[in-house]
């Protein structure tokens, strides 16, 4: 159960994990939030499972240590190196991750039974989401394709015009070529091309426009953040249920700019600057306090 009272603790390798926190507020506008971007060690999707399970860890001790009630992994890749690691050290609180809840939702939306995963090497040579979709439904096919640069190019601001759109159709043309596609059939029929796209790391919802300018149309692309939020209102509200008498007032200092206070490991200026992006608002250097893990 998620304590009322405290803060929603949320970490990514970066400003990723910004495109789940907008849904964490927009889903539940009265939680306090507290934000970390280990921006001194991104990129984690090119990093070994052993290193990105290592940074997790140091990431969630610091939200830890600063009273949070639950802990969101918004960071496929961390999701699929560290979540079992961050359950059993952290078992007093929900420890809530990205590729279950994307999973789920690419299920939701698929007709076919054929998904396609991007994500970064490290989710997608992993296998976490062809593990956690054929879970749920064991006859999915999955295509899959690491999109590394993708990273890079959405911390860089680069989200749509022709250098976004070019990258896109590198990655996803040899994905959704038609080739296997029987005459007359729709995408996505038993040989076809996948009719869903699920965007397996966090920074990818940014470049959604780009994605979507080189895709057949009639392909749904699912972004795990709402479903990530989804997961945590209904935890918080059982918790609120659950709880007696419920919380106590969050102090009026608390309760401004959107109840959220922002860490980061390195480059607040850069933090700042492209975070932009992500929240569609600016947000200042000095809000941003930098930490060591
Ligand atoms: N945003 C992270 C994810 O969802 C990865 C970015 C990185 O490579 O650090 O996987």
């Amino acid at each position: 159960l998620i304590d009322d009272r405290s803060p929603i603790g949320v970490f990514d390798s970066g400003v990723g994990g910004l495109t789940v926190l907008r849904a964490l507020r927009a889903a539940l506008p009265e939680r306090r939030f507290i934000y970390l971007g280990d921006t001194a060690r991104l990129p984690y999707g090119t990093k070994s499972p052993e290193s990105v399970a290592r940074y997790s860890l140091q990431c969630a001790e610091a939200l830890v240590a600063r009273g949070i009630g639950c802990l969101v992994v918004a960071c496929n890749t961390a999701s699929a190196s560290a979540l079992g690691a961050l359950r059993s050290r952290y078992a007093q609180i929900p420890v809530i991750g990205v590729i279950e809840p994307g999973a789920a939702a690419a299920l939701a939306a698929s007709r076919s039974g054929h998904v396609a995963v991007i994500g970064t090497e490290g989710t997608i040579g992993g296998g976490a989401y062809q593990r956690a979709l054929l879970r749920l439904e064991p006859k999915v096919r999955v295509t899959s394709q690491a999109c590394s640069l993708f990273v890079a190019m959405a911390e860089e601001g680069w989200v749509d015009g022709p250098i976004a759109e070019a990258v896109a159709r590198r990655y996803l043309d040899p994905i959704f070529s038609a080739a296997d596609t029987l005459d007359g059939a729709p995408y996505g029929g038993p040989y076809g091309d996948p009719d869903t796209l699920v965007l397996g790391c966090t920074h990818f919802p940014v470049l959604a426009r780009a994605i979507r300018a080189v895709l057949p149309a009639g392909v749904t692309i699912v972004d795990s953040a709402a479903s990530v939020a989804a997961v945590v209102a209904r935890e918080a509200a059982m918790s609120s249920a659950a709880a007696t008498p419920i919380g106590v007032a969050v102090p009026g200092s608390l309760r401004a700019r959107g109840h959220v206070q922002w860490l980061a490991t390195d480059g607040a200026q850069r933090f700042a600057r492209v975070s932009a992006v992500f929240l569609g608002a600016a947000l200042h250097a000095d809000e941003i306090e930098i930490i060591d893990l």
